[in-house]
């Protein structure tokens, strides 16, 4: 699929058909996540895919809505404190902005896989570090779910782009 238009298929999805996504297609998606840039390289993460039908459930419990329901697959972006860059003047922890980009080369590989996805941070931090038994440094910092769309395709609404970009 062409670049652009990756862009424009990635959109939130919140409804998927039971069929799963194959085993292939995943690892091609996590190849994508494996790729991404981190600051000085520190690679500070884990993905945990999630796709037994027991972990599922466990795992949705930390984010207790219906249409996660349908997803046959979740894939967990960890990220770990201790491992990622701290800036040396302010001491700023980059395990957000890593994490964040490695989440979003999940979710573009799935759309050209013609798969959905749609970003979740609005979990239970405490309840999915438990199910997933992960060490103190670590958090999970996004849930992807990937599926078909049992949806029909939205398109983006957002901001005008003169209201956003300026060139100086
Ligand atoms: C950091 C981040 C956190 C998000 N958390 C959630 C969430 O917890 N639940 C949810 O349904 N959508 C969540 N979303 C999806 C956004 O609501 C969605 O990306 C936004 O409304 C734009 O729509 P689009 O993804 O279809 O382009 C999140 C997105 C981002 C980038």
């Amino acid at each position: 699929m062409e670049f652009y238009e990756v862009v424009n298929r990635r959109t939130s999805v919140r409804r998927y058909k039971s069929e799963r996504p194959s085993r292939e297609q995943i690892e091609r998606i996590l190849e994508a996540a494996h790729q991404a840039p981190s600051a000085c390289n520190r690679q500070p993460w884990r993905f945990i895919v999630v796709e037994s039908g027991e972990m599922l459930a466990k795992v949705r419990k930390a984010y207790d809505r219906e249409w996660l329901t349908t997803a046959p697959v979740v894939i967990v972006a960890v990220g770990n404190h201790a491992e990622c860059w701290h800036r040396a003047a302010d001491g700023k922890d980059h395990c957000d902005v890593d994490l964040a980009i490695a989440a979003e080369h999940l979710a573009l590989a799935a759309a050209n896989e013609g798969l959905g996805s749609c970003w979740i941070c609005n979990f239970d931090r405490q309840q999915l570090s438990e199910i997933l038994s992960l060490t103190a440094d670590e958090e999970p910092i996004v849930m992807l779910p990937i599926g078909y769309a049992d949806e029909p395709l939205k398109p983006h609404t957002r901001k005008a782009a003169n209201e956003i970009i300026s060139f100086v």
